[in-house]
């Protein structure tokens, strides 16, 4: 591929194309969480806009989900405002801090030094979550950050019940939680998973989450909060200092946008290797008719676009403020039908190095897709990484902080917690974004709306893929959202699967085209999409049967909507 450098960090957003005003008599938010979804239609039905209930939203779910995102942590809010046309990517990504090295989780060998990046203090990342919730105020909402943050300082105070999901992801950080006296105390009952039912107070985010409402920014990222942040991190052999605080920054990005047949997808950009990755899995797939294929000729298409796709994502992406990407090249057609051209309808293309995949059956982080009755939009994907992060936090915070150091190359070769293989594109250097794989995404058509995404590791990109494509056949999101998975990302030379995915006939047929198979032996992923038929002018939001989420399309009366 010819080197020409093409940066995408643009720090402006574009306008895509001015829409009419827009008057929808209803809203939606589809979440991972029944309060967190609450939350997003109380501060909709307080005159807010679909930007303040994304607030309210991730705030919310940082408060009853601590084990998937939160204010020690970052993210991807995709937005169209409706009134301009509006489309930009806000990336509340997590940075390395300004002490970071490229060698630092390697021992003397040179050897990654278990769990260094994964577990602990010297995991986590500079959190970009709280800067990207008082950015969308300032700059999006219609209200204070304050009035947008009351639900999620309300639920802090009164506590949330544990469930099942929460008793599993607790179970399987138990160890590291327990190592660190904060995190016991507030996520653990005397070192034990909870009994379900029970209610989990977190009264020091409460008055984190109030230093944020009253004080904006400079409540999260300097004076008292931040000196108990970086006292904290010190003390547990992490290297975070203040100036890394002070200089956190929001970035506005320039989204990825892709056109298979006659949709238009708008996807993450970098930092986020998402949209690039389904826009090159697009190209590939549209020079195939794949509805009319057996089915498991078109799964072994989509597969074979699949590790393509994620090929590229290995070998060339990173955080494009720091090395060149080479962006255009790579999102256009004729690029997709060069690198599919070796592929074999009866054969598979196999990867070209074999190697080991770290298991994981924790699965978290989480994602939240809002329509409000402007026709405003947010697809957000956010994350702390692991299940619970690295399970460490500093005293007197009650911020759970990310491990979202591990998303880097920690060293060229070596997969990370979810497998993914990088190289120098994705190597630690101080204040670089580490690469990721969220996807928040629309869809439109002419006649169409949609906005949907999950959490899932490096199984987020195939996901949306999936949806992206059952969309193309007409399905609603009901359907998209509760899709069998499939996953293949380059290395290891493996389709993953859900253990129900496929029919036996299939299996046989895919591995008689050569395919290794293997079920990971759960079923993954938590998506929840919103779709706005024009036509109809009606919402219908879906919520994965897989969580424990709540889509919720609410009437707008005629007499307050704006
Ligand atoms: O940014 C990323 O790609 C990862 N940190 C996301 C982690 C994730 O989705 C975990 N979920 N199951």
């Amino acid at each position: 591929m010819k080197k020409i450098l093409f940066f995408t960090s643009i720090l402006f957003a574009i306008t895509a194309y001015a829409t009419p005003a827009t008057q929808l008599h209803q809203q939606a938010v589809a979440s991972a969480h029944p309060a967190a979804t609450q939350a997003g239609l109380s501060v909709l039905n307080q005159g807010g806009n679909a930007f303040d209930a994304a607030i309210a939203v991730s705030a919310a779910l940082a408060v009853v989900e601590p084990f998937g995102s939160g204010l020690g942590g970052g993210g991807f809010w995709l937005l169209h405002r409706q009134h301009d046309g509006k489309q930009v990517m806000i990336d509340g990504r997590e940075v390395a801090p300004l002490a970071a090295t490229r060698d630092m989780y390697l021992d003397s060998q040179g050897e990654p030094i278990k769990n260094a990046s994964v577990d602990g203090a010297l995991a986590a990342g500079i959190p970009g979550l709280p800067a990207a919730l008082d950015h969308l105020a300032k700059h999006y909402g219609v209200l204070a950050l304050s009035d947008s943050l009351q639900p999620a300082i309300k639920l802090a105070k009164d506590g949330f019940l544990v469930n099942e999901h929460y008793q599993r992801l607790a179970k399987f950080r138990q160890a590291v939680l327990a190592s660190n006296d904060s995190a016991k105390a507030i996520f653990l009952s005397d070192g034990k998973v909870p009994a379900l039912g029970t209610n989990i107070i977190q009264n020091d985010l409460a008055n984190t989450l109030q230093l944020l409402a009253t004080q904006g920014f400079d409540g999260f990222y300097s004076g008292e909060l931040a000196d108990k942040l970086v006292k904290g991190v010190q003390q547990a052999g992490g290297i975070w200092t203040k100036e890394d605080l002070a200089r956190y920054t929001v970035k506005e990005r320039l989204p990825v946008v892709a056109h298979y047949k006659n949709i238009k997808v708008t996807s993450a950009a970098l930092p986020s290797s998402g949209g690039l990755v389904l826009s090159i899995a697009l190209n590939i797939l549209e020079q195939y008719d794949l509805s009319t294929m057996d089915e498991a000729t078109r799964i072994h298409v989509v597969v074979e676009a699949m590790k393509r796709a994620y090929r590229d994502r290995a070998l060339h992406m990173g955080d494009s403020d720091f090395v060149s990407v080479p962006v255009s090249e790579l999102s256009e057609k004729s690029y997709a039908h060069t690198i599919s051209k070796d592929l074999r309808l009866d054969e598979v293309t196999p990867s070209q190095h074999i190697s080991g995949l770290n298991e994981i059956e924790g699965h978290d982080t989480t994602h939240f897709s809002v329509i409000d009755k402007r026709g405003n939009r947010v697809a957000a994907t956010l994350s702390i990484n692991y299940p619970f992060g690295s399970g460490f936090v500093p005293q007197g915070t009650g911020v759970l902080l990310n491990d979202e150091m591990d998303d880097f190359s920690i060293k060229p070769g070596t997969p990370n917690v979810y497998g993914l293989v990088g190289g120098e594109a994705n190597a630690i250097a101080a204040g670089k974004r580490m690469l990721s794989s969220m996807s928040p995404t629309f869809i439109e058509t002419e006649e169409k709306v949609g906005v949907l995404g999950t959490p899932g590791g490096s199984r987020i990109i195939s996901m949306v893929l999936l949806g992206i494509l059952d969309a193309e056949q007409g399905h609603s999101p009901e359907s998209w959202v509760n899709l069998p998975r499939y996953h293949h990302q380059y290395l290891p030379d493996v389709i993953q699967h859900e253990p129900d995915t496929f029919k036996a006939e299939t299996l046989l047929e895919l591995t008689e085209k050569g395919h290794k198979l293997k079920s990971v032996g759960r079923h993954y992923g938590n998506m929840h999409a919103v779709l706005w038929d024009k036509k109809s002018n009606k919402l219908v939001a879906a919520s994965d049967r897989r969580g424990s989420g709540a889509a919720i399309v609410e009437s707008v009366p005629l007499s307050t909507a704006k």
